[in-house]
């Protein structure tokens, strides 16, 4: 079997913001918006966005995950736009997108993700294309890969960028990994917030990042994907049989050096290996100086 090559992109926030309608500003968006013209604005970049995007077009690779935060404050004018960027990476059957916070940042958009990239968000079965109702978590099969789509974007209070999936959403994943694992697929469950993070990030945590890594304990997976963090992150969490590797990338736009880390990308070299599968991970992305996008790590998780 050849290897699988999983590419990987995270949190674009896309701009410009447009200008909203002071109705529209009410509550946690007017914040927002202003952490927007104050700080966000400056991190983020289209020219580095199209830089990494042009780079990444050059690797070869069989699908792409995208893990949320295409959009800013989820003012309705920011989805057209978004929907038409993940057009240019790919058609919904090579390109597959979870949601972030802030792509349901308030309750008004709590179900605009599934509105405006509903083609983006469904699993194979394709029900939710016509119902516009996306079930999380969604299975897409690729390859040897089964791609797990969860939902942590809910939305929360001025302040909090927290996510959560709740019992149900927990209670279909270990349906679907145990089903995965009978298929002898490669389990890769995306997600755009870490399932488990820093005391200081309270505020920005997955709410119950527990039941999920008990999930994980119980059930396993292969990879587990997400944003959120702006940050290269490889961790660990238990597994029945073997460790779960868990890797976070940065935000796709963010201008060198960067706050957190600089724009950067990874893609995933997956093949079986000794009945496991191996996953070599090259990430890609701005050197600090930001003269240009080079390989910045390449590393081979270790399950076992
Ligand atoms: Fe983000």
């Amino acid at each position: 079997m050849p290897a699988f090559v999983l590419a990987h992109l995270s949190d674009p926030h896309l701009g410009p913001l447009p200008r909203p309608r002071i109705a529209e500003l009410a509550g946690k968006r007017a914040i927002g918006y202003l952490n927007w013209w104050r700080k966000r604005g400056r991190i983020h970049s289209g020219a580095v966005l199209a830089r990494i995007v042009a780079d990444l077009k050059e690797q070869t690779y069989d699908h792409l995950a995208v893990t949320g935060d295409l959009v800013n404050i989820s003012l309705p004018q920011e989805y057209a736009p978004a929907l038409a960027w993940l057009e240019s990476l790919g058609s919904a059957r090579d390109v597959t997108l979870v949601p972030g916070n802030h792509d349901a940042y308030v309750w008004t958009a709590a179900r605009y993700p599934q509105t405006h990239w509903s083609r983006y968000l469904y699993g194979d079965n394709g029900d939710s294309a016509e119902t516009h109702e996306p079930e999380f978590p969604f299975l897409r099969r690729r390859g040897p890969l089964a791609l797990i789509g969860l939902s942590s974007a809910v939305p929360t209070a001025p302040l909090m960028a927290s996510g959560q999936l709740g019992a149900g959403q927990i209670a279909r994943l270990a349906d679907l990994l145990d089903r995965c694992a009978r298929e002898n697929l490669c389990r890769v469950v995306l997600i755009h917030h870490p399932p488990s993070s820093k005391r200081a990030h309270h505020l920005r945590r997955l709410v119950d990042g527990g039941a999920m890594r008990e999930t994980l304990a119980r059930h396993g997976a292969e990879l587990v994907l997400h944003g959120h963090a702006h940050a290269h992150l490889v961790s660990y969490l238990d597994g029945p049989h073997r460790r779960v590797p868990v890797v976070g990338v940065p935000s796709a736009s963010e201008m060198p050096p960067g706050e957190h880390d600089a724009a950067a990308y990874n893609l995933y070299r997956i093949e079986p290996e000794a009945g496991a599968w191996r996953c070599e991970v090259v990430s890609r992305g701005f050197a600090r100086d930001g003269r240009g996008i080079t390989e910045l790590r390449r590393l081979v998780l270790k399950s076992d």
